[in-house]
């Protein structure tokens, strides 16, 4: 029999995510927001890859809805909704999910899934995080925008879907203890802030040194936490992560040699912070550079940095339209990092 996949949070990894499984014969529900399931019944889904694959599933071969009433049904339950929706999305889940159902976190950050088990403690919760980017183009046309498959919790539950997955094409790499792969997810991650405020799609960003720059900052920040913390983040990228980041900050020609795979993404993709400013809808900007100034208060540790790009991303988030050039953005960080620093001198005195 196919699996039914209930997918919580029709948007852009939602629907490339369940589209795909259901292009390699999963019976999908795709629950979400009324004006996207109407474009998406409008039009049927195309799902478009990097490497030149393009799928299309007709609308009658998948079912919407604006509220998961045929819980009750699903054999796998893929939540993709921004972190902030979490814990609403999945409460209307609760009494409806058959216990015992497998529950999937396709989302960034570190705690969703602590968050939907708290909420489903009868479900199998798995922490998932979607390794590769998605752009939403009109007409249901999902174009995955860089390399890298799917890296999810391993848990036994998992075992009937494994062929649905790979047929579908996503890889599904899985981890025995996800976290260091979150934690690493979350270095990565800390590139949304600037991409969002640099107003520029990724690859134009990451091309420009001043930006990597300020990637380089928030993510050493983020490891001195981290490493105080006794938090070792997994090896996602050919370098370790202490190494990218000091490959950040090299001359551009040297970090295309070096790292040219880093920008081997499509050239109008951005972070999906960028596409949440741009709608006026709350970022994840507490859920990434937040779990860094959290941590950082946990362990005694500053962290200006991180705490000035929430400051920047809360700004736009409440109008603030501006988009910052390399050498502003960088100055706004660098000035915040000096400040931290005498802090931190005159804390130590
Ligand atoms: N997009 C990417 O390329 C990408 C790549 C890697 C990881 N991720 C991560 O994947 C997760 C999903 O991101 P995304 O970009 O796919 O988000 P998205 O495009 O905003 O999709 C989520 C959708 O779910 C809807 N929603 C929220 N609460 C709901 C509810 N209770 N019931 C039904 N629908 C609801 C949202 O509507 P409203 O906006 O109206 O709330 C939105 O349309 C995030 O954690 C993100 O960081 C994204």
């Amino acid at each position: 029999m196919n699996s039914r996949v209930l997918v919580i949070g029709a948007g852009s990894i939602g629907n490339f995510v369940g589209g795909k499984l259901g292009v390699a014969g999963a019976e999908v529900t795709l629950v979400g927001r009324r004006g996207m399931l109407d474009e998406i019944t409008a039009s049927g889904l195309r799902l478009t890859d990097l490497d030149g694959a393009d799928d299309a599933l007709a609308a009658d071969r998948f079912r919407v809805a604006t509220e998961p009433d045929d819980a009750g049904s699903a054999d796998l339950v893929l939540v993709t909704v921004k972190s902030a929706a979490t814990a609403e999305a999945v409460r209307e889940l609760s009494g409806k999910i058959r216990p015992g159902t497998v529950v999937l976190s396709l989302q960034n950050g570190i705690g969703n899934d602590s968050v939907i088990r708290e909420v489903l403690p009868q479900c199998v919760v798995l922490a998932g995080m979607v390794m590769f980017n998605v752009v939403h183009h009109p007409g249901g046309h999902f174009h995955r925008g860089t390399e890298g498959g799917l890296a999810v919790q391993d848990d036994p539950a998992l075992a009937p879907f494994l062929g649905v997955f790979e047929r579908a094409g996503l890889e599904l790499r899985r981890y025995p203890d996800l976290r260091p792969v979150q934690w690493a997810k979350l270095l990565l991650n800390l590139n949304n802030p600037i991409n969002a405020l640099s107003g520029r799609p990724l690859r134009e960003e990451l091309a420009d040194r001043d930006y990597r720059r300020c990637l380089a900052l928030a993510q050493r920040e983020a490891l001195a936490v981290m490493n105080r913390a006794r938090i070792r983040p997994a090896r996602l990228t050919p370098l370790p992560p202490r190494v990218m980041a000091a490959l950040l900050t090299a001359p551009n020609a040297l970090f295309q040699r070096v790292a040219g795979q880093v920008l081997a993404i499509d050239p109008v993709a951005r972070s999906s912070m960028a596409d949440d400013l741009a709608l006026g809808r709350k970022t994840e900007i507490s859920w990434l550079c937040g779990e860094i100034v959290g941590l950082g208060a946990m362990v005694g540790m500053p962290t200006p940095v991180n705490q000035r790009l929430i400051e920047l991303v809360v700004a736009a988030e409440q109008g603030d339209r501006r988009t910052w050039t390399g050498p502003e953005l960088l100055g706004q960080l660098r000035d915040a990092a000096a400040g931290g620093s005498a802090e931190r001198r005159a804390n130590e005195r």
